[in-house]
């Protein structure tokens, strides 16, 4: 969310909406569950959008309308400057090079019978007319571009390591010369440590090939290395977004403050929030943080707040102006820990 003037949008979304259709057996009619609600980003050439929020906000679901798996039930979706709900189909193939996915596990996305050679060199040969010895050398310089050595071309994907997967994961992703590179919890299985050095090359990468993402992770002490602009997610909607830095420094919605307290080493404070994830097919009414927010009243039940702009960023809360000044101590009696952040579980 960079505002609407300026640069150029690699991607823009306007009110992306995606509902599935829940089937309750005969003689029920079928359950609408919103996955994402009302969704709308722009990320230019070269930045770095991060979504988050606890699993099953829509944060896949979103992943996968953008990178044009999925369409979107409602909303706008624009890529290099063209329509991508509904293209024209002499655009179709032009729009499915610009955008390519990493998913978070890469020893399910890897085909364990194909050499590494043949997982780079198989898209050239789909969608380019390039001869073989092209994209032989073509896929000897992506390994190198990704810190993978030429012998590496010769390994079947089990002979490499987590982090070293994702490399190749990520390789792949860019033979095609991709705009914006979709990476849904790219680093979410790997070791913290590894994490780092995946994250330093996605890094890396986009400084030298301009490359948009759009970087979706629960975690913010990960988006906090990567992210130019935040977008925090919550039941399907955007409760807050903006400028990394801005909402860092400064969140106004009680979920990203309760996200940012759960992180280590983010925040001194730890905030604990009472209650279940609400079932998405049953959200509440009003606000959809109401059953959580440690700061709800009676309008918060009744009155779902809107996006506006305050102080920088986008915000969804009635109250938001009571966190400028820092976040008000939520009551006398909050527990210490846990963090209410339970292990998220992990995308398929
Ligand atoms: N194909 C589908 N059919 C029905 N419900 C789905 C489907 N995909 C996702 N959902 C539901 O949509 C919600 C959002 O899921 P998802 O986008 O995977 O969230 P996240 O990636 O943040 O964990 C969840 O309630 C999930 O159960
Ligand atoms: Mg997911």
């Amino acid at each position: 969310m960079s505002g609407d003037v300026g640069g150029d949008a690699v991607v823009e979304a306007r009110n992306l909406q995606r509902t599935y259709e829940i089937r309750r057996g005969m003689f029920r009619a079928p359950a609408q569950l919103r996955a994402v609600g009302d969704i709308s980003f722009r990320i230019e050439r070269g930045r770095t959008l991060a979504v988050v929020g606890e699993s099953g906000c829509g944060k896949s679901t979103l992943a996968r309308m953008v990178a044009l798996i999925e369409k979107p039930t409602a909303g706008q979706l624009t890529l290099v400057g063209h329509d991508a709900v509904d293209p024209p189909s002499e655009r179709r193939r032009e729009l499915r090079q610009a955008v390519q996915l990493v998913f978070q596990n890469p020893y399910g996305s890897l085909n364990p019978r194909k050499k590494i050679s043949a997982v780079l060199e198989d898209p050239l040969a789909i969608n380019t007319a390039l001869g073989k010895p092209e994209r032989a050398a073509k896929a000897r310089e992506m390994l190198a571009r990704v810190g993978l050595r030429p012998e590496h071309a010769n390994r079947y994907p089990h002979m490499f390591s987590g982090g070293q997967r994702q490399r190749i994961a990520i390789a792949r992703a860019l033979m095609l010369e991709p705009r914006l590179l979709v990476a849904d919890e790219p680093v979410s299985a790997l070791d913290v440590s590894i994490q780092a050095q995946v994250l330093n090359l996605l890094a890396d990468l986009q400084a030298e090939l301009g490359l948009a993402y759009l970087f979706i992770s629960h975690d913010l002490g990960v988006v906090r290395h990567i992210a130019h602009d935040v977008l925090v997610m919550y039941l399907g909607h955007a409760v807050e977004q903006g400028p990394k830095a801005r909402i860092f420094a400064r969140p106004l919605h009680p979920y990203t403050q309760a996200l940012l307290a759960s992180t280590p080493g983010l925040s001194s404070q730890r905030i604990v929030l009472k209650g279940e994830l609400p079932s998405p097919l049953n959200p509440p009414s009003g606000c959809v943080f109401n059953t959580r927010c440690p700061h709800v009243t009676q309008r918060c039940r009744e009155e779902r707040p809107l996006l506006r702009a305050l102080d920088e960023r986008l915000v969804a809360c009635h109250y938001a102006e009571k966190f400028l000044d820092g976040t008000p101590p939520v009551s006398a009696d909050v527990p210490l820990s846990p963090p209410f952040v339970a292990p998220l579980a992990m995308n398929p």
